[in-house]
């Protein structure tokens, strides 16, 4: 197998910094692509002070050679790779396959690493009583990460972190078993049986399968449905060091096993700012359709700061332009209901939402642009995934780039404990009250 061609961070100015009548010289470093940071690992020990940057805005956990990211332009690129070729001639697994080892695979080891998935895919047969126990409306991003935490406890075989074999089949067995675990919780809130996957599909065809295929027939699965699927998994799939990520990192970074910290990686992704927004967006839109589709009445609740109401789907932390990601989804999404011949109110919305936003002073002077999570429910309702499954989708696409985020974090040789510092605001230190003198 090719192996990622990283290049370190090269010194490139010095930058002083002086508190009190200390003067301190910090190295500017420099990637590959011009972004520079200051280099402060040595600024507690020197100076006893430390950094605040509350939501880390500036700070740079680590330097990575897999996702190039620049939010004032719009560019997005995987090992160099342009997210927008890469969405017009990868499938979801040559994809993986990229982002994990730094290179574009040859015929046969993509064959090798296709075949390594495939023989992964059924979740063993004890794991199926799992979902016994979880309330028939449990959400399925709970029962997802429950789930993949539980692998672990199934497959103690491999569990270390610093044995590369151990690793693999762990990467296999993940990316294998996630869409079967996630498709069972839908089954479960549904009643009806646990489909077997079927290893003759692509990934996203069987998707489809053991979401929508029942034992009582035959299910046909409509190629354009998994090529819309494909792309938005592919588009998912890395964001350098976003919220998820950087907890699979902080995680493993304590050695614990892959499985624990991509169930750890599921939780975070839930949440609505993060993941969990393409939930909240859809949720959004069918609201105000509701409501008769009064768009500006939406936006000048977003604008008023008194009500704590956002546009999901709009606005982030990195993206200063249009989301390059959202622009794709958004033409897979036209095309998509165009070949259904589907007239979708949330779309018509969406658009309309998007028109009045992007001219009004509040969202241009703040930069705030349709994010991925805007289009993608919209094609997600196209093809029939329920809402509650949205972000378990965002969470099978994102799969590929927490392994290959976990994997660059244990193979550096500067990987540390992640444990950040903090500025202590409480009591200094106080006399004990007894308990009847307290008032
Ligand atoms: N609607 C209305 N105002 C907004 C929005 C929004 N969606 N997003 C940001 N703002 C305002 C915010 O109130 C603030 O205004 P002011 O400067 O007057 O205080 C300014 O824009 C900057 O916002 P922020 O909250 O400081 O920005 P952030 O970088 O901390 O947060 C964000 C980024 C994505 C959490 C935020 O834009 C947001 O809450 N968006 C809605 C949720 C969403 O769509 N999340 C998905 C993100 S993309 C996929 C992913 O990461 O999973």
């Amino acid at each position: 197998m090719s192996t990622a061609t990283s290049r370190t961070a090269e010194q490139t100015d010095t930058a002083k910094l002086s508190i009190g009548d200390t003067v301190l010289e910090l190295p500017v470093i420099t990637g590959t692509e011009n972004e520079s940071a200051l280099d402060i690992s040595k600024l507690r020990a020197k100076t006893g002070v430390i950094t605040l940057d509350e939501g880390f805005v500036n700070t740079g956990s680590t330097t990575s050679a897999i996702t190039f990211l620049n939010g004032e332009e719009g560019i997005l690129r995987y090992r160099g790779y342009p997210i927008e070729t890469i969405a017009q001639n990868c499938d979801f697994i040559e994809m993986s396959y990229l982002l994990l080892y730094g290179e574009l695979p040859t015929a046969s080891e993509l064959r090798t690493f296709r075949e390594g998935i495939r023989q992964h895919t059924m979740i063993h047969e004890e794991m199926k009583s799992f979902y016994n126990g979880f309330p028939r409306d449990a959400h399925p991003m709970a029962i997802l990460s429950s789930v993949v935490g539980a692998l672990s406890t199934f497959y103690q075989d491999s569990l270390d972190p610093n044995d590369p074999e151990q690793v693999t089949i762990s990467i296999y067995r993940l990316l294998a078993k996630l869409p079967t675990i996630a498709a069972y919780s839908y089954k479960k809130s549904i009643g009806q049986p646990f489909m077997y996957p079927r290893n003759d599909l692509d990934y996203t065809s069987n998707f489809l399968h053991l979401m929508f295929a029942t034992p009582a027939g035959p299910y046909e699965i409509d190629p354009d449905f998994a090529e819309a699927l494909n792309l938005l998994l592919i588009v998912h799939a890395d964001h350098e060091q976003n919220c998820s990520t950087s907890t699979v990192r902080m995680v493993g970074s304590s050695d614990a096993n892959l499985f624990a910290c991509i169930s750890a990686g599921i939780s975070a992704l839930w949440g609505p700012l993060h993941g969990g927004a393409n939930e909240a967006c859809v949720n959004m839109l069918q609201q105000i359709a509701d409501d008769g589709g009064d768009v500006d009445k939406y936006v000048n609740m977003a604008k008023d700061k008194t009500n704590g109401f956002r546009l999901m789907g709009f606005g982030h932390r990195v993206y200063k332009n249009y989301d390059p990601r959202a622009l794709i989804i958004k033409k897979a999404c036209d095309k998509l209901l165009a070949k259904l011949q589907l007239d979708d109110p949330l779309f018509e919305v969406a658009q309309k939402l998007e028109e009045v936003a992007l001219r009004d002073p509040y969202f241009v002077e703040r930069k705030l642009y349709p994010n991925v999570d805007f289009y993608s429910g919209v094609i997600y309702r196209a093809l029939g995934i329920p809402v509650q499954m949205f972000t378990v989708l965002f969470a099978i696409g994102r799969l590929p780039g927490w392994l290959a985020h976990w994997v660059e974090m244990h193979n550096s040789p500067s990987k540390r404990i992640g444990r950040p510092r903090q500025i202590y605001v409480g009591p200094t230190e106080r006399e004990w009250t007894p308990i009847e003198s307290r008032s």
